[in-house]
This record gives C-alpha cells, structure tokens and sequence, in this order.
C-alpha cells in the first residue's frame, strides 16, 4: 500500500518525506486555504520534495476550463496529479487530460458508479471520500470493497484506489486489508499509525535494564 500526505503544509510534509514512507502527496482548495500560502508556490515546494504524485486540484466547473487549469498545473512539475471532481464535466475534462498523458486523480467520490465512471475516463485515481460517509451515518469502507472488487472484475480498469478523507489509523488498517492501492493521511494520522503504548513501556523497560548492565554497544 502507497501513502499519501493529505496535507498542504510543506513543513510537515518535508519532515514527513525523510522518513522514505511517503509516496506522494495530495491537496485541496480547503488545504491550500488553510496554508494561508499561493498555491502556485506551496505546490512547486511540495514537488520538490517528494518524488510520487502531487494532486493538484482545478477550480473551474467546467469542462473546457478544468483542462486549461489542468494544462496549467501540469506544466508546474513533472509529478503533477491534476485533481477533478467528479462530475460530467469532470469526466470530461478526466479524458482529455489523461488521452493528453496528464495523471488524472478524480475527486469527490461516494458511490460505486462514481468509480466506474472515473475508470472508464482514465483516471490513475480515483478518490472515495470514506470519513465523510462515515459522518452522514454510512461506511466508508463499504464503498472501497464496492469498487475493489468491480475494478478486479476488469482488466482494463487499472485506475488506483486512493483512499481520502482518512481520519483515524484504524480507516487506515481497514483500506489496507481491503487492498486499496494508497491511503492519503493527514500528517498527525501518520504519526499515530507508529504509535503504540506497549511499544512505549516495552522500550522504556528494555533501556532501564541495558543501562543496569553498564554497556555500550558503540564502545564494547
Ligand atoms: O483528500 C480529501 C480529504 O482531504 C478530505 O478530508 O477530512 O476534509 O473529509 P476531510
């Protein structure tokens, strides 16, 4: 399984990206808004700093005018993802960028049918939202073993499962045994998914008795 960062804070993702876990990163109009930054510069730091996808999203609603900002976003680096949501006109503009060789990630999905649509016009990904599913009383992860087993009905369907809208490590553990292709995971998700407090105790008691014995492992 590839990881994501869901995030546009270029800080936490080149902190992040030392660790080597990280295979690409994913952003939103609402992250970008929340880094208080100008996308243009925000996505060319995040390009820089990791080698995998960067999605960046269009604006626009329409069709013709998702590819020309697609056009203008994939110009910005060679690892651009152009993100569109998932619409018609999405659709649309899906095809004519992923014919033109653009990596397309389709955004906003909340049915099976969606998925379907998104493989049919090329996307490289296509993005179920599953906390948000979650919030509205449905389950998330119902959605990605939906479109886990349509995709592997079909050959021609290569189109990978990014699993968005992560909000716990245990969203994750499920995507995974599910086998989605990427989870996209805000900053402090990631951090958690280390985390245990037996790992805590245990480590803590196996130093307390190394420091008993006197010896060093770099001066023996
Ligand atoms: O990648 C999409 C994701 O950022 C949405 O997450 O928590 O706003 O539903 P959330």
């Amino acid at each position: 399984m590839k990881f994501f960062v869901d995030s546009a804070d270029v800080a936490e993702i080149r902190d992040l990206a030392t660790t080597g876990l990280v295979d690409g990163v994913t952003t939103n109009p609402s992250l970008v808004a929340k880094s208080g930054r100008k996308f243009f510069d925000v996505l060319a730091e995040i390009c820089a700093a990791v080698e995998g996808p960067v999605s960046a999203e269009v604006t626009a609603t329409d069709a013709d005018a998702m590819v020309a900002e697609g056009r203008t976003l994939a110009k910005l680096a060679a690892n651009i993802a152009v993100k569109v949501p998932l619409t018609w006109d999405g659709l649309k503009a899906c095809r004519a960028l992923a014919q033109a060789g653009t990596k397309v990630n389709v955004t906003l999905c909340f049915s099976a049918n969606q998925a379907i649509l998104a493989a049919k016009a090329g996307a490289a990904f296509i993005s179920p939202f599953v906390g948000r599913l979650d919030d509205v009383g449905e389950d998330g992860m119902d959605l990605i073993r939906d479109i886990r087993t349509i995709y592997d009905n079909y050959e021609r369907f290569t189109t990978e499962i990014l699993v968005a809208s992560i909000r716990h490590p245990r969203h994750v553990t499920d995507a995974a045994k599910i086998g989605a292709d990427v989870c996209t995971v805000p900053p402090d998700v990631l951090r958690k998914l280390a985390q245990h407090p037996l790992t805590d105790r245990g480590l803590d008691a196996f130093l307390a008795d190394w420091k008993k014995t006197g010896q060093s492992i770099l001066k023996a």
